[in-house]
């Protein structure tokens, strides 16, 4: 774990001009899970949970890159930009690619980042990476670009550069965010607004699975080919249908037969997972935190039986939490297949929830559960000039 100074530090000790910092933000996402790359809907907030970015230029035409959490480092020239074996360092270079597609020249930048958002724990570190370096670069080079452009920009990145087919959920959350609020993001034309995250006599806690399974890309870029699949056959007999944003379940039961199971029970998730966000927001708005819990347990019911991306150990941390009485309802959280699940607790509950939890999981599976306690922040941002 590497706080602000740390890497400050790390910086001075390597490099001799004077950085500009950087902080980029992890997130949550509330519901609209695996609806972003189908032109959906997402709830997401951005969190305390940081990569900071110490980063200069060197009047070179040479990066070095150094990820001081784990003291590896990984040099090139701006002049031969491809993806390297160095999975870290291809979430930098990857923005670096995308600004020279648009033939903006930079020179080469000193970088030393590091932070305490931990890795593969559906927190979004590689959103927090891209956008955090996306910012760093437009403000240090004065490249007049939108937050929502650079949020488009890291998402490309994602798309293009590291061949990962995921929605803009990530990239626009940690780049967006506000302090207290969530966005409500329709994927499809990236139009947004804000609600208040009033959740009264609840607080939202993670719990970390610590496990990160390695199906998870592959599995990954298998959803959206399905759900491409279920929106493809779906358009062959309605009109005016591109993603399965435009599918309602009618029109999906009645192209049943022209899908495979599997294909039908994600896309199904997928359409119901949409509507179950409309009536999260109302819920929110109107303060019936229980039924907003019930609504999560939904959505995680539809990930691990429907769509098939949970795991043994993050099911089990959702049943504990649905079998606490100070628990409205439990999730897991991003991609799938490891990380956190998101729990909504009663304050007065949560000391007693977390040591059964821990207790429970540690006996289960002989790891030791972390938590996070969340703070809603304002999103990425330079930190001091
Ligand atoms: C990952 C992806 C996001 C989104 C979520 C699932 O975090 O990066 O784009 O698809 O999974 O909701």
């Amino acid at each position: 774990m590497n706080t602000l100074e740390n890497i400050a530090s790390a910086f001075r000790d390597k490099f001799s001009s004077q950085p500009l910092l950087v902080q980029g933000c992890g997130r949550i996402n509330i519901i609209g899970e695996h609806t972003d790359y189908n032109e959906g809907f997402v709830l997401p907030a951005s969190i305390n949970k940081y990569i900071y970015f110490a980063i200069a230029e060197n009047g070179t035409n040479e990066c070095h890159f150094h990820a001081l959490d784990i003291n590896d480092s990984y040099q090139f020239s701006l002049d031969n930009i491809k993806k390297s074996d160095k999975g870290w360092a291809n979430y930098l270079m990857g923005i670096l690619d995308q600004l020279q597609q648009e033939d903006i020249l930079l020179e080469g930048v000193d970088v030393v980042f590091g932070g305490d958002l931990p890795i593969g724990s559906g927190m979004s570190s590689s959103a927090a990476l891209e956008a955090g370096f996306a910012l760093g670069i437009c403000s240090l080079f004065n490249l007049q670009k939108s937050r929502q452009e650079l949020a488009q920009l890291a998402h490309r990145s994602s798309n293009n550069f590291l061949g990962i087919p995921s929605g803009i959920m990530d990239q626009f959350a940690s780049l967006l965010g506000q302090r207290g609020q969530a966005i409500k993001l329709d994927c499809r034309s990236l139009q947004y607004e804000y609600v208040q995250l009033d959740l009264k006599d609840y607080e939202l806690l993670l719990i970390n699975t610590g496990v990160s399974h390695a199906l998870a890309n592959s599995a990954y870029k298998d959803r959206v080919r399905e759900c491409r699949e279920g929106a493809e056959a779906v358009a062959q007999k309605f009109e005016g249908i591109q993603s399965l944003r435009d599918v309602s379940l009618e029109q999906l039961e009645a192209c049943r037969e022209d899908l495979t199971a599997v294909v039908y029970q994600r896309c199904r998730y997928v359409i119901e997972e949409n509507e179950r966000l409309h009536q999260a927001l109302h819920l929110l708005t109107n303060g019936e935190m229980e039924a907003l819990g019930e609504l999560l347990l939904r959505t995680h019911e539809g990930l691990s039986k429907a769509y098939e991306v949970s795991c043994r150990e993050l099911d089990f941390l959702v049943e504990l939490a649905k079998g606490h009485e100070g628990v409205a309802g439990a999730r897991m959280m991003g991609g799938g297949f490891g990380g956190c699940t998101l729990n909504l607790v009663k304050k007065s509950a949560k000391e007693d929830f977390l040591k059964y939890v821990k207790k429970e999981y540690y006996r289960a599976f002989s790891i030791q559960a972390e938590h996070y306690e969340l703070e809603i922040v304002d999103g990425t941002d330079i930190v001091r000039g």
